[in-house]
């Protein structure tokens, strides 16, 4: 079969005949790929600077996507590690780690929403007790991941939400998606009276942000959850002592292994369902397999979805 294949750490993916899935063992099913996403996780679980890398080569990159079983049902499936990703014309699967759509999705769509997507959801419905009626300030807002993020605070019950970036023109689009608010982050004291920070960016541009925000807040005594998400701007944030001690700040994260895979795997449907039902906008854009070393390195804001 055809896969894109690293053949070794920092070497860029290749095109090229790949051996098919092995004989399936006890609940595994060997699945068609119908469509894998190029997100942030599956560059770094491939150039080993993701936590969960596990450094084998060759490697199939694709962490995720839209399979097709051998009854003909579509599955969105969360791979665990290993060196057969969903970059592939097939792929084995542990079905656990699925869930079956709905007739009629669009595959593109489904594959390229469910990663960021996921960040918000989770965080928000599994990992904080977060409730209808509360404030969020989402940092990094302009991505794939914090536009969806704008969208499901809203879905969600936030009563404010704040989107803040870098680029004051790309946040303002973030309006019609339902921000309350749109700031650019040397702005952030208009944002201290919020409930939940979802932080997209951390690096100096988080650390930077906590103190003007937490000194500037009406009531420094009213919890503040800060929930690290994604680390654009930098994997280590130099968080200044006084922040922790001049306001009831509590700092969490939610990804892979801070909330179990079966509570990530019970949002799955109703997250799958929303993205179909075209309550989350998508950007995304089809990429024929056959072009992945050129689309590796591309930059845009679409996410890249490869269909075999
Ligand atoms: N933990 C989880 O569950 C989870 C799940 C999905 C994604 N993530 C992480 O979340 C992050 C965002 O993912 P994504 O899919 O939204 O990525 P994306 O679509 O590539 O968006 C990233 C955004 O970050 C902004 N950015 C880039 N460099 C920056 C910098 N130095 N300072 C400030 N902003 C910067 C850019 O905005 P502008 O160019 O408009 O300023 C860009 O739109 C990544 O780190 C990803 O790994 C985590």
């Amino acid at each position: 079969m055809h896969a894109a294949v690293i053949p070794a750490a920092d070497v860029p993916p290749i095109y090229r005949d790949h051996p098919a899935p092995a004989e399936p063992h006890g609940d595994e099913l060997v699945v068609e790929v119908l469509a894998a996403a190029l997100h942030h996780l599956t560059r770094s679980k491939a150039n080993g600077s993701h936590y969960s890398s596990n450094g084998v080569f060759p490697l199939v990159p694709g962490v995720d996507g839209v399979v097709r079983d051998k009854e003909g049902n579509l599955r969105y499936v969360v791979l665990d590690d290993t060196a057969l990703g969903t970059f592939a014309e097939r792929t084995l699967i542990d079905p656990r780690r699925s869930v079956i759509l709905p007739d009629g999705i669009d595959p593109v769509q489904i594959a390229a929403a469910m990663n960021p997507a996921m960040s918000s959801w989770i965080a928000l419905r599994r990992r904080v007790d977060f409730h209808a009626g509360q404030r969020v300030l989402i940092l990094g807002a302009t991505g794939n991941a914090g536009r969806m993020a704008v969208q499901i605070a809203k879905l969600f019950g936030a009563a404010k939400v704040i989107a803040a970036g870098r680029d004051a023109t790309r946040l303002k689009a973030l309006t019609a998606l339902g921000a309350d608010e749109t700031i650019t982050f040397d702005q952030i004291g208009h944002a201290a009276d919020v409930d939940v920070v979802i932080d997209y960016v951390w690096g100096d541009v988080s650390a930077d942000a906590m103190i003007p925000m937490l000194t500037a807040r009406a009531d420094r005594t009213a919890p503040l959850t800060w929930i690290q998400i994604g680390s654009v701007a930098g994997p280590t944030a130099p968080i200044p002592s006084a922040a922790l001690r001049s306001a009831r700040l509590q700092i969490v994260g939610s990804g892979i292994g801070s909330v179990p895979a079966r509570d990530i795997l019970a949002e799955l449907p109703e997250l799958a369902s929303a993205v179909a039902a075209g309550t989350i906008d998508v950007r995304a854009r089809a990429v024929p397999l056959a072009q992945v070393a050129q689309a590796w390195t591309a930059q845009t804001d679409d996410r890249i979805v490869f269909v075999p």
